[in-house]
């Protein structure tokens, strides 16, 4: 009788084993550069059910037949395990698999959160700055501003808001501006680990062109940056950016020490500036006389590659697309800073054809919007003008997994296959009246998310998680 019994309690916990061996998440395989998988950092043990309507992307839809590129669940469940996705599908199939509270968004839609793949944190502060095009917007507004930012706490306080902000905006990853100083990087790097946000920053190196107060030289701006990979780079689930702000602030001397802080580390990542605005082209050029062009200066110097991410790159020569493809470097393409400061039109067709990656940035400040729904809209209207149509599809593709992919985290984050870190937002299709009566008009699912594209605003985003946690709720009216 005894021997039955324990057979019996054998048995029940081999079942009970192997059902929770079913739910573990299978890891992400490592990319043989990438960051390692940070699990000090996540706190969340619970698993847990959302339900609502589900979309996500597997594929670049001007790459495949857009069905094959995204899957949308109208009655979705996504569960998430100790902070990772297990299992995305739908509501009828999968709740046989439930086992705990479900957390109910019927009626809202949940999407991976948005990357933002440029972005400046020290100038949320000077967002809409009246009347100049690029670089007498830096000398008369953005310098002065950065200045602010050699003390910790001040950079302590505007990180917060910075990041609060994001989450208000459904952003969960970002790659970063600091300013020159180091303590802006330390303490950005501070705030986003207390948040557990996955994020690339880096201190911003510049050695000339610009007022002394924000200077460092090669040297100088070499062993800071490499004190803050050193402390930072992969910590919980920060990662590093060497980011030279653009290559008239750099000497030669200082663009060969950025190469070799990218020899030394090579799993870091590139963050800078080009070809933004005409003027600024020129004065590379007379910069620069032995190079072949803007591309060729950062080339040069070794800053290409699968992890260098080019900010705005409009005005390219055909050597310059090819110098993207042969190195698989990234394009942030950034609409409202594009159009705020008059600098030109990316085209989004070529990128496409000549297989580059693409994400979207906001570029604040010269970028006028946090909100991913607002720069897609501006993004769109950048296509129109260029007899180019960015579908909704597109879109939300470019600000989730697109971005996951120029930023090379996509084994990490940017959809909701098993395993990814489960960064996601809750958003209403319709946060305003205007919107709800707009949508009522929708004959199906494409035209209430290109309206969402167009209409949408922080208003839309009714929570944020960061790796199964809410971090963000939009307080009730
Ligand atoms: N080029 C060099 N610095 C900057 C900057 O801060 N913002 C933008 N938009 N372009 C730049
Ligand atoms: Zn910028």
């Amino acid at each position: 009788m005894k021997s039955v019994t324990s057979r019996i309690v054998l048995v029940l916990l081999a079942v009970v084993f192997l059902l929770n061996a079913c739910n573990e998440p299978t890891s992400i395989p490592e990319k043989s550069e990438n960051p390692s998988q940070t699990p000090e950092a996540s706190t969340e043990n619970d698993v847990l059910y959302i339900r609502g309507a589900i979309l996500h992307f597997l594929e670049d839809p001007a790459k495949v037949d857009v069905v094959q590129s995204f899957q949308y669940f109208e009655n979705g469940l996504l569960i998430v395990k100790d902070g990772k996705v297990v299992e995305v599908g739908p509501y009828s199939a999968l709740k046989s698999k439930i086992k705990g509270e479900v957390i109910d968004y019927s009626g809202k839609l949940i999407m991976p959160g948005f990357i933002d793949t440029h972005i400046h944190f020290p100038q949320v502060e000077m967002m809409a700055a009246y009347g100049e095009q690029l670089l007498e917007w830096l000398d008369t507004y953005t310098f002065p501003t950065e200045r602010k930012y050699k003390d910790k706490a001040y950079s302590k306080k505007m990180s917060k808001f910075f990041l609060d902000q994001l989450l208000k905006n459904g952003t969960t990853s970002a790659l970063v501006f600091a300013t020159v100083h180091p303590e802006s990087a330390e303490a950005f790097f501070e705030e986003s680990h207390n948040r557990n946000m996955r994020m690339i920053a880096g201190k911003v190196l510049m050695d000339r062109n610009a007022p002394d107060y924000l200077l460092d030289n090669p040297e100088k701006g070499y062993l800071e940056s490499k004190e803050l990979i050193e402390k930072w780079h992969k910590k919980g689930r920060q990662l590093y950016a060497v980011t030279p702000r653009f290559a008239p602030t750099s000497t030669p001397e200082q663009l060969y020490k950025a190469g070799e802080l990218m020899k030394e580390f090579p799993d870091v990542w590139m963050h800078t500036h080009m070809s933004e605005n005409t003027d600024e082209i020129a004065w590379v050029n007379e910069l620069f006389p032995d190079r072949n062009g803007y591309m060729d200066v950062y080339h040069h110097y070794g800053l290409t590659g699968p992890r260098s991410v080019f900010a705005h790159s409009i005005h390219l020569t055909d050597e310059e697309w090819k110098l993207f493809q042969e190195t698989h470097s990234a394009v942030s393409h950034c609409p409202t800073s594009n159009l705020f400061l008059g600098s030109g039109f990316f085209n989004l067709k070529k990128a496409d054809s000549l297989g580059i990656k693409v994400g979207i940035g906001t570029d604040v400040g010269a970028g006028t919007s946090l909100s991913q729904f607002v720069t897609l809209n501006e993004g769109y209207k950048i296509q129109q003008l260029q007899r180019n149509k960015l579908s909704a599809f597109k879109g939300f593709y470019l600000a989730t997994l697109g971005g996951a992919r120029s930023l090379e985290l996509d084994n990490y984050i940017g959809n909701f296959e098993t395993g990814k870190e489960a960064d996601f937002i809750v958003v209403d299709f319709a946060a305003t009246d205007l919107q709800e009566e707009r949508i009522s008009h929708s004959p199906n699912v494409e035209d209430k998310l290109f309206a969402l594209m167009m209409l949408g605003d922080e208003r839309n985003v009714a929570a944020t998680y960061i790796m199964g946690k809410k971090l963000y709720e939009r307080p009730a009216n």
